[in-house]
């Protein structure tokens, strides 16, 4: 073993320091300074390394080797500190690390932004690059970290296959026309045909773009594997300025064949409340931070969460609630007409007070691949809504009845040609089928208690935002 991997494998994470249960003769630790405390004959160091939201508190003694130059260093310097842990004094904390020797790897002068003062989130994103070492934003981090864990176990441990769907595509799944166009064509002078740019000298040779959705592949693959999931970055140019819609973002979208809207539903329900229990399980000290700090409530909203029925409504239901509801809404409310965030938000907050499935959505206003109900004019789709962040998964029962789909396609306005292998999938061992999408940043809004969709991504890219 080399000296230095030698070395390397004894730095302890102040996480597992202050997890100790009992003194240590010698370790070290590396980390950023959060403060700083010069006394005459004794200097408190809170030492943070990203491993947990607490500090560990450095006692730096006058007597010691380059006393005089470590109690200088500035808030953000990164230090390599090598000590003895003793229980410590203070109130508060356990342990202490008495320091017999500190190195400043680097440095940190008055101009560094976090000082101690606290800062708004909206300053925070201009310094994007610091943030994450900020107290709320190390909280966010793990917190988004420890989720995406869960998401894997979650599907694992009910045999699901993780497949990974392609981020450049031909297609607009959703048919929104919310698409980044992916292009290797000279942007001042595109080839043209008749008047049009001629996408076939392009790199893939047709228009492509990014991925708003890996639903329609994750679809073959359910048509292979039974269950399947995917995990990954989902972009859409839709230029909403709104706090719960970010460009590019996560999602996670299973797919499970031999199943109809119901059984998405117990699905979607069993996902949710499974990633409630691992962040109440896994991350209580985070979560306490964002009770205290965020929203105060939280922990006992997610307890209830993991264990409350979720309601169900159809879509019929819930615009005649919102026609009787007692409060005016900036949009209309009519049948036929998409529920926006407000019609959500008041289902959810007001009407049931809790997770709410709204199901059957009027064909025409959702995507062509949703199953056409008996009533012709409602397709097997649902939305789950929950309190504060409003519709946090949709999904559906995707049709599978090769006639239908061909006929919801020339409504939507869409060539079946070029969906020639999605529809292949139901000439040959169509099966009913049935999927989601989890929004992941929704997901993490609701679980720490954050409100703007910026704070929980670590490079948030919006409109006119691309910076970091
Ligand atoms: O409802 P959406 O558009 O559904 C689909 O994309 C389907 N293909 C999913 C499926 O059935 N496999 O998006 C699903 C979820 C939304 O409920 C929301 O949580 C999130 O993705 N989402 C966004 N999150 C952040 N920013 C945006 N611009 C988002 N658009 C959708
Ligand atoms: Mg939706």
């Amino acid at each position: 073993m080399s000296v230095t991997s030698e070395t390397r494998s004894r730095r302890m994470r102040v996480a597992g320091v202050l997890q100790a249960c009992r003194p240590m003769p010698a370790l070290w630790v590396c980390g950023w300074v959060r403060t700083v405390r010069r006394g005459k004959d004794i200097t408190f160091v809170a030492l943070n390394d990203g491993s947990c939201l607490e500090n560990l508190q450095v006692v730096l003694d006058s007597r010691m080797e380059g006393y005089a130059a470590a109690a200088h260093c500035g808030t953000g310097a990164a230090l390599h500190v090598e000590g003895e842990l003793v229980a410590s004094p203070a109130a508060g904390q356990s342990w202490e690390l008495h320091a017999r020797r500190v190195r400043i790897l680097g440095d940190a002068d008055g101009d560094y932004p976090l000082q101690k003062k606290r800062h708004s989130f909206e300053y925070l994103r201009s310094i994007a690059h610091l943030r994450p070492r900020a107290n709320t934003f190390g909280a966010v981090f793990r917190m988004r970290s420890a989720l995406s864990f869960a998401v894997h176990s979650f599907f694992r441990e009910r045999g699901f296959l993780y497949v990974h769907t392609p981020i450049i595509t031909a297609n607009d799944c959703e048919g929104a026309g919310e698409m980044f166009r992916v292009s290797t064509l000279p942007a001042e002078q595109p080839p043209m045909v008749e008047e049009s740019i001629d996408w076939r000298q392009d790199f893939f040779g047709e228009k492509t773009g990014l991925t708003v959705s890996g639903q329609l592949q994750g679809e073959l693959f359910a048509t292979a594997f039974s269950d399947i999931y995917t995990f990954g970055p989902t972009f859409r140019a839709e230029n909403s300025n709104t706090s719960r819609h970010a460009a590019e973002f996560w999602m996670i979208e299973p797919e499970m064949a031999f199943a109809d809207l119901a059984d998405d539903c117990v699905l979607a329900e069993d996902f949710l409340r499974y990633l409630v229990r691992f962040a109440l399980d896994s991350c209580s000290g985070d979560l306490e931070f964002f009770d205290q700090r965020i929203e105060p409530g939280l922990i006992d909203k997610l307890e209830k969460l993991a264990t409350a029925d979720f309601f169900v409504m159809t879509y019929d239901e819930a615009v005649r609630r919102l026609e009787r509801a007692p409060v005016g809404f900036e949009y209309p409310v009519a049948w036929g007409a998409d529920l926006q965030s407000e019609h959500e938000r008041y289902l959810t907050e007001q009407v049931v007070g809790g997770p709410l499935f709204v199901t059957d959505y009027p064909a025409d206003i959702k995507a062509f691949y949703m199953r056409l109900n008996d009533d012709g004019r409602t397709v097997a789709a649902m939305d789950l809504l929950v309190p504060r962040v409003g519709e946090i998964i949709g999904g559906s029962q995707r049709e599978e009845r090769l006639v239908v789909l061909q006929e919801k396609m020339r409504k939507a306005g869409i060539d079946p040609a070029r969906l020639d292998w999605y529809l292949d999938i139901r000439r040959w061992g169509s099966c009913p089928h049935a999927g989601f999408g989890l929004g992941f940043e929704r997901l993490l809004m609701y679980v720490t208690g954050m409100e703007n969709i910026r704070d929980v991504i670590p490079f948030p890219r919006t409109p006119g935002n691309a910076r970091f």
